[in-house]
């Protein structure tokens, strides 16, 4: 297709980081803080997946973060070929400092070639040394914009909701120097399985990330050997959802079995090519 079919979409981060340095706390708060009170119940749910909305030099953005933390979910991902990832968000604590997870992570965002913002955590701690952090991470390449690198590091408190929207800004301001982000919304939906599961009452229930094309009710869908067609949509509020564009996550409802976590989807024509690649698949 020619270059006037790709549209902006959203970058997708993956939150990564040493053992309790506070990536949970970190995707919670800013889960909470994002929602608008009383909009569907103000409770949304963990779907593996949400998109917030930020506002930058007066416009506004979306983010997506992919909710599983970790770099293992993150490496089984990419394991599977699946690109899930457009931006790595590495969380330091402030008291504790680089840990050997902490350089795991950045090997594993530096290996996939992800532009890398440092949310130093915990600054509300006794301790708390931020500026040791930066100094820290240059020996890995990572150095602050404030000491002429590139790289923008935050300061944050997870638990005390200090400056998380300064950390999401940085975030929309490393995808604009970084990245182009764009994708096709025209075309049959392709993209990602998050994280997947069998819901007692609904049945399968997959998160999908949708990265190229648009992602419809009724669609044919195809997931590693899993396949269906999708009867509802849902997003993170549990609203019902007709259709999903590039870089939206939302829940399937309608595989006839669990995709795996990491399996790459598409969308086909009709409900018997579906199954036939599927079928094809799990003989493999
Ligand atoms: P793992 O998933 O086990 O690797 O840990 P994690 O990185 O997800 O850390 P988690 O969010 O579970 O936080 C670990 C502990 O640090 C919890 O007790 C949090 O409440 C606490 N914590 C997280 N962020 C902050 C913060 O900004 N300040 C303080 N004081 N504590 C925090
Ligand atoms: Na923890
Ligand atoms: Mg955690």
């Amino acid at each position: 297709g020619g270059e006037e079919e790709l549209q902006a979409r959203p970058p997708v981060v993956t939150v990564m980081g040493h053992v309790d340095h506070g990536k949970t706390r970190l995707l919670d708060t800013i889960r909470k803080t994002t929602v608008h009170e009383g909009e569907a119940g103000g409770i949304t749910q963990h779907i593996g997946a949400y998109q917030v909305a930020v506002e930058v030099d007066g416009n506004e953005r979306l983010i997506t973060f992919i909710d599983t933390p970790g770099h293992e979910a993150f490496t089984a991902m990419r394991a599977r070929g699946a690109n899930s990832t457009d931006i790595a968000v590495i969380v330091v604590a402030a008291d504790d400092g680089v840990m050997p997870q902490t350089v795991e992570a950045i090997n594993h965002a530096q290996a996939a070639g992800l532009p890398i913002v440092v949310a130093v955590n915990k600054i509300d701690k006794e301790g708390a040394n931020p500026q040791k952090v930066r100094q820290q991470l240059t020996e890995y390449g990572l150095v602050a914009e404030e000491y002429g690198g590139d790289t923008m590091f935050v300061d944050i408190s997870a638990r005390q909701n200090i400056n998380i929207g300064g950390l999401l800004e940085a975030v929309v301001l490393t995808a604009d120097a970084a990245l182009d982000l764009r994708a096709n919304p025209e075309m049959e939906a392709q993209g990602v399985a998050i994280e997947a599961h069998l819901d007692r009452g609904r049945g399968p229930v997959a998160t999908v990330l949708v990265q190229r094309g648009t992602l419809r009710v009724g669609d044919s869908i195809v997931a590693g050997d899993a396949y269906g067609r999708v009867r509802r949509m849902v997003d993170e509020f549990n609203e019902d959802i007709t259709e999903a564009t590039p870089s939206r996550p939302v829940q399937v409802i309608g595989f006839t079995s669990v995709p795996g976590a990491g399996d790459t989807f598409l969308v086909v024509d009709e409900d018997r090519t579906a199954r036939q690649i599927a079928e094809r698949r799990a003989a493999r």
